[in-house]
């Protein structure tokens, strides 16, 4: 059985998987169930100097997601210290403390922190894409406590890796990648309205369709940076934590689905895990990490789909789907015509029963090499 103890930056977990800042952990009862559901570790919902006051409604699922205008919590930074992060110490489990935004509240609060925290986690979320206030925020953290100071991106484009090195730069032990995307629209239908309230009916996504832009963002600042990262979007499945942990990270932040199924959801995630790690020979969560860096990084499939007839049921998902119209079920069989076929390898994701394979052709079958320039 695969170990799934995790160190990250000095802090030990007992399994990877960690609520991600927000509602999963926005009290100290919350945070306690967050253990009994079988977190690894705990991270509570970000505190500022005053209370939140979020526009009304706030939280919409969509599908494949979530949109949200939430903001910090609700409750003010005293209500914290005095009541619920000791309750939330009393689960056992570290306890990563959430801070928000600026250098000054940053000062203000990360002392009164200090007795609960094992480590902070600043977030970046509004104070903006210029890195100067996340620099001098992290600065501040730095100067007033000796836990690990974690940083946690919003998604910027094709900046993370420049914020990872400007965060290590600083003196951040670790970064946690990413915060929701936005700011994006939901609209309900039947009366045309946004979803949220507030300014213009905006707000944050997250859950599942956020999981590739998350995964992008943390290869990236795992090749930017010497620094443990926490992977943090979309994670719903055990098999979305490996890959989170293949493109770089040591451990997973999990939100929209912890919110959507319950606290017991983190033990899940962790025990499909170890049944994966255990089926693929690996004993431990860190004998993937980094997985996804070490493949070629400009990669070229010189196979060709062919149709495992042992495993085909004819269930037709691949014939409509084939933007070329090269496969046609006959007599309960995918058959692939070659001369329209042009190899751009959706029907091989589309089958649910792996009856579509790439082969390659000759000696090397199976292989993807690097483009030719
Ligand atoms: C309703 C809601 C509230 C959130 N509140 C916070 C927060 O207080 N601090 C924070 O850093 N991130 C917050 N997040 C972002 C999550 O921690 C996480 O980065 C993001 O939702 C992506 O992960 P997920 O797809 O697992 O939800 C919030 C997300 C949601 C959906």
């Amino acid at each position: 059985m695969a170990d799934l103890s995790v160190e990250v930056a000095g802090l030990r977990f007992r399994n990877p998987v960690l609520p991600a800042a927000g509602p999963p952990g926005r009290t100290g009862r919350a945070l306690v169930r967050c253990a009994e559901g079988g977190a690894g570790g705990l991270v509570a919902k970000t505190i500022s100097v005053t209370a939140a006051r979020p526009p009304i409604p706030n939280i919409a699922e969509i599908s494949h997601g979530m949109v949200n205008s939430e903001l910090w919590s609700e409750l003010p930074p005293e209500r914290w210290f005095e009541r619920e992060y000791p309750l939330a110490k009393t689960a056992g489990l570290p306890l990563i403390v959430s801070l928000g935004y600026s250098a000054d509240d940053i000062a203000e609060l990360a002392p009164r922190a200090r007795p609960f925290a094992d480590a902070l986690e600043l977030s970046t979320h509004y104070i903006g894409e210029d890195a100067g206030p996340m620099v001098e925020a992290i600065h501040a953290a730095k100067a007033a406590v000796d836990v690990p100071v974690f940083v946690k991106l919003s998604p910027l484009g094709r900046e993370m890796a420049r914020a990872a090195e400007l965060a290590q730069a600083a003196g951040a032990d670790g970064i946690v990648a990413i915060n929701s995307f936005g700011p994006v629209l939901a609209i309900d239908p039947t009366n045309g309205r946004p979803r949220l309230g507030g300014p213009e009916g905006v707000g944050w996504l997250s859950g599942p369709s956020l999981r590739p832009l998350a995964l992008r963002c943390v290869r990236d600042v795992a090749r930017a940076v010497d620094l443990p990262i926490i992977g943090v979007g979309g994670v719903s499945h055990g098999s979305d934590a490996i890959e989170m942990l293949m493109a770089g990270a040591s451990a997973v932040g999990v939100c929209t689905a912890a919110m959507l199924r319950g606290p017991a959801i983190f033990g899940k995630i962790a025990a499909e895990m170890g049944a994966w790690l255990d089926a693929h020979g690996y004993g431990s969560p860190n004998e993937v990490r980094g997985l996804a860096l070490r493949s070629a990084s400009d990669f070229w499939e010189t196979g060709t789909p062919v149709v495992v007839t042992d495993a085909c049921n004819g269930c037709d998902l691949c014939e409509p789907s084939c933007p070329y119209e090269a496969i046609t079920v006959v007599d309960g069989l995918a058959v692939i015509d070659y001369e329209h076929c042009e190899r751009c390898g959706l029907c091989l994701t589309r089958c649910h029963r792996g009856a579509i394979e790439w082969v390659a052709p000759g000696p090397g079958a199976g292989t993807a090499v690097t483009q030719p320039a």
